[in-house]
């Protein structure tokens, strides 16, 4: 099997894992937007996977769409026996690669052991990744933060990670307890080419936080060429078109926010969606163009899809 890792241009661009975002449906206006080189999927609970009430819950978050390919599916979770698990059920299902998340900061995940947390428990975190390793054919990738609470933790914590010869590993480059309130830590970036480039050549390093655009992360990578990739999270709401060089027009915006109404008409014959959390996106779309905040506020308004396209009509 070929890895999806020797195979990305450099640098590389990757749509970042986004719980309640990226799901198939966004991810699908984006590769119509403009894709980037790899997707994520949202994380996966891997004990939900391993158990009956949580497998179909699991499943449905690892549905691939037919523009998500290659795309690799993030897990998350503290049991070894169920990352092997859920490891081995990943290779049949399209994926180009599996992905630990041990960064998350959100507190229920945490106390659950998982995400960030994992940087408190490194032997558990060596132990789900031998086991990830063992149990799949695809390439095994980390996603991490520097530390947990304090800035000094990234030399012993990253250096352990890449001791455990993975595909790939992406950086977020804060601590945990800094969450997203700080400015990412450029300055630590030639360090950590230095750890990665002393202890584990052959993984790819991917840098996250705060990179908005594609232009900015070609500025970083002239800046630090040993970089191979970059992951865009939230610059994507502020422009959807972030992996190419383009500047949208308000009628290419409409138009992703009417595939994403289709996409989400078409998911919810499937499979029960709320339309609330719909909503979120609109400000993606009415965005950056006259008049644009006044129909959001019309259509965080609506309960329906239907009653969004009534106000779409009378816009047109
Ligand atoms: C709404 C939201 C949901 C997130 N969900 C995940 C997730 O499921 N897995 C993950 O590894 N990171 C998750 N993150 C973190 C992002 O992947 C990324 O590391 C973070 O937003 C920093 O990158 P940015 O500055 O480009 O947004 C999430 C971030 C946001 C804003």
């Amino acid at each position: 099997m070929q890895n999806i890792w020797e195979n990305l241009p450099k640098p590389f661009l990757i749509l970042a894992p986004m719980e309640g975002v990226t799901d198939a449906i966004f991810r699908q206006v984006i590769a119509k937007a403009g894709r980037p080189d790899l997707f994520y999927t949202e994380f996966t609970n891997v004990s939900s996977f391993a158990s009956e009430k949580g497998r179909h819950d699991a499943l449905d978050r690892l549905k691939i769409a037919p523009t998500d390919p290659p795309i690799i599916a993030q897990i998350w979770g503290k049991n070894p026996d169920h990352f092997s698990e859920l490891a081995h059920a990943l290779d049949k299902m399209g994926f180009s690669g599996v992905d630990i998340n041990m960064g998350c900061p959100d507190r229920h995940v945490n106390r659950a052991g998982g995400g960030a947390a994992m940087i408190k428990t490194p032997e558990l975190a060596v132990e789900c990744i031998k086991r990830a390793k063992e149990a799949t054919n695809l390439p095994v990738s980390v996603k991490t933060r520097l530390g947990f609470t304090y800035l000094k933790e990234y030399k012993d914590w990253l250096t352990l990670l890449l001791k455990q010869d993975i595909a790939a590993i992406t950086v977020h480059l804060r601590t945990r307890k800094e969450m997203s309130k700080v400015t990412a830590h450029y300055e630590l970036i030639p360090e950590i080419i230095k750890l990665r480039n002393e202890i584990a050549p052959n993984t790819k390093l991917i840098i996250n936080g705060d990179i908005k655009t594609r232009e900015e992360a070609e500025q970083l990578y002239q800046k630090y060429p040993d970089l191979d990739g970059f992951m865009i999270g939230r610059g994507v709401f502020a422009n959807p078109y972030c992996f190419t060089n383009h500047t949208s027009t308000r009628e290419e915006l409409m138009e992703l926010l009417n595939l994403h109404l289709n996409l989400f008409d078409k998911a919810c014959e499937e499979n029960y969606h709320s339309f609330e959390p719909l909503k979120h996106f609109f400000k993606i779309y009415l965005n950056n163009f006259p008049g644009a905040s006044n129909l959001r506020a019309k259509l965080m308004e609506t309960h329906s899809t239907k009653e969004v396209r009534e106000i779409l009509a009378q816009e047109n």
